[in-house]
């Protein structure tokens, strides 16, 4: 066991370094914008489904890995391999992980910078008594202006990484402990607020009321791979901060707890964004702009518009924030499992995140006509192939790693709950998660 790695000082501080990873765009963005490209409540009930047979099974396979290896992703899977007498090959999953997450903090710091930049227009009310169409020729232009974006990406990804290089207990945990609940607080209020207007009633029928005609293999492979996505699981990166799990904690619960608020979280921003979207009479099946459209839209119509949207960007932007820095987490760890030292790893990352960036912020303007792969741009591809595939792909072999190569005991003692509990587990995903990843990913991708 490796004694100089750090520790989550307590178990509270671990279960919302979990949901801080968890929770972010995937339930205030994507999940809303996808639902509304994708039938609603149909696209909710199945990526509900697939967080419970999928999601969570395969979300303690990874947090076990990291806890039984307690090194980086890499080297827990190669030692673990090697402890059953299998294959080192396992480790090169840890970079697949690296990869993936890579891939996605490209994009997720561009998108998160755009949030940056509405909350500082909110705050300065720009968009008091703007019409329909001013905003969104507003959106428009922001697009087209890769100087601003690029802007805000350098600040998103410069105020991920400066909590990176400080470590775990030092950067992560504070940062953790400090915005959760602050996180909760204004989600419920925004909630609240959605409730005292016309569109209430309609948001929710829309949320709920599945019409399952509307099912398609695509649907079906969307809602996995955003179960993996919005869970943070098939990167490595949980894995990362199950190797800073302390000991005497069942994992079960813990990964129960993070799966609830994942899901309460993304129900709350639906309710809120799709009762705006009602109330002004807008179409759900907007984009990736839905909510960066709609919304000012909306707010600036309503009462106290300016303040309630500036709090929205806020929240989204801490939320993103606390989500950001898992995902460089296990770059950041496989770095420092060949030897470096915190502060450069998190360097050599930061620049390489930082120029991929680039091209999904030029994505909007300049490489707009460039589409490296089925007609789609490099932001489309970047947002797409890594979330439908790359995760699936990543949680299929951990599971298999976890339920069929690792050693039994190892698993038995990192789960934590028990021979009964970790039998339960290991029977849910060798018959039911494996298969069904291995099925939907086929049936979807043909
Ligand atoms: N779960 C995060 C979200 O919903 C995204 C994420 C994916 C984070 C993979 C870490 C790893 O926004
Ligand atoms: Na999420």
């Amino acid at each position: 066991m490796n004694e100089t790695l750090e520790r989550w000082t307590t178990r509270r501080a671990f279960i919302l370094a979990v949901t801080g990873a968890a929770v972010g765009l995937g339930n205030i963005w994507r999940f809303p914008y996808i639902a509304g490209e994708n039938g609603g409540a149909v696209f909710l009930l199945l990526y509900v489904t697939f967080v419970l047979l999928l999601g969570l099974p395969v979300m303690m396979a990874e947090i076990m890995i990291g806890r039984a290896g307690r090194r980086s992703p890499m080297q827990s899977l190669g030692h673990l391999a090697a402890l059953a007498g299998g294959s080192r090959h396992w480790r090169w999953l840890g970079l697949f992980g690296a990869f993936t997450v890579f891939c996605i903090l490209s994009f997720y710091s561009v998108v998160s910078g755009w949030s940056i930049e509405f909350l500082v227009a909110s705050v300065n009310g720009n968009f008091v008594g703007a019409s329909p169409a001013e905003i969104g020729a507003g959106f428009e232009a922001f697009l087209a202006d890769p100087g601003r974006m690029t802007l805000n990406h350098t600040f998103f990804l410069f105020m991920t990484m400066s909590v990176v290089a400080a470590g775990v207990a030092k950067g992560l945990e504070k940062l953790n402990n400090l915005l959760m609940p602050l996180l909760y607080l204004l989600l419920l209020m925004l909630a609240g607020y959605a409730a005292t207007t016309d569109g209430f009633g309609q948001a929710l029928a829309w949320l709920f009321m599945p019409d399952v005609a509307a099912v398609t293999p695509l649907v079906v492979l969307h809602a996995m791979g955003h179960a993996f996505f919005t869970l943070a699981v098939g990167a490595c990166a949980l894995m990362a901060y199950g190797a800073y799990m302390p000991d005497h904690q069942s994992l079960p619960r813990a990964a129960g707890a993070v799966a609830l608020l994942d899901i309460g979280v993304a129900l709350l921003a639906g309710i809120a964004i799709f009762s705006v979207v009602f109330a002004q009479g807008m179409d759900p099946g907007e984009g990736p702009g839905l909510m960066f459209v709609t919304l000012p839209i909306a707010f600036a119509e309503l009462p106290w518009g300016a303040l309630w949207l500036s709090v929205f960007f806020l929240l989204l932007l801490l939320a993103t924030w606390t989500s950001s820095i898992n995902l460089a987490e296990p770059m950041v760890a496989t770095l420092q499992g060949i030897g470096l030292k915190r502060g450069p790893a998190t360097a050599v990352i930061a620049v390489a995140v930082w120029l991929v960036g680039l091209l999904s912020v030029f994505s909007f303007s300049t490489l707009a006509e460039w589409r490296p792969l089925a007609g789609m741009n490099f932001f489309d591809l970047v947002t797409t192939v890594p979330t439908e595939i790359f995760l699936p792909v990543g949680g299929l072999a951990i599971a298999i790693f976890a339920a069929w190569v690792m050693p039994a005991q190892s698993a038995l003692r990192a789960l934590d709950a028990g021979p009964a509990g970790f039998r339960a587990w290991r029977v849910l995903v060798r018959w039911v998660s494996i298969p069904l990843t291995l099925v939907v990913l086929v049936a979807g991708l043909w």
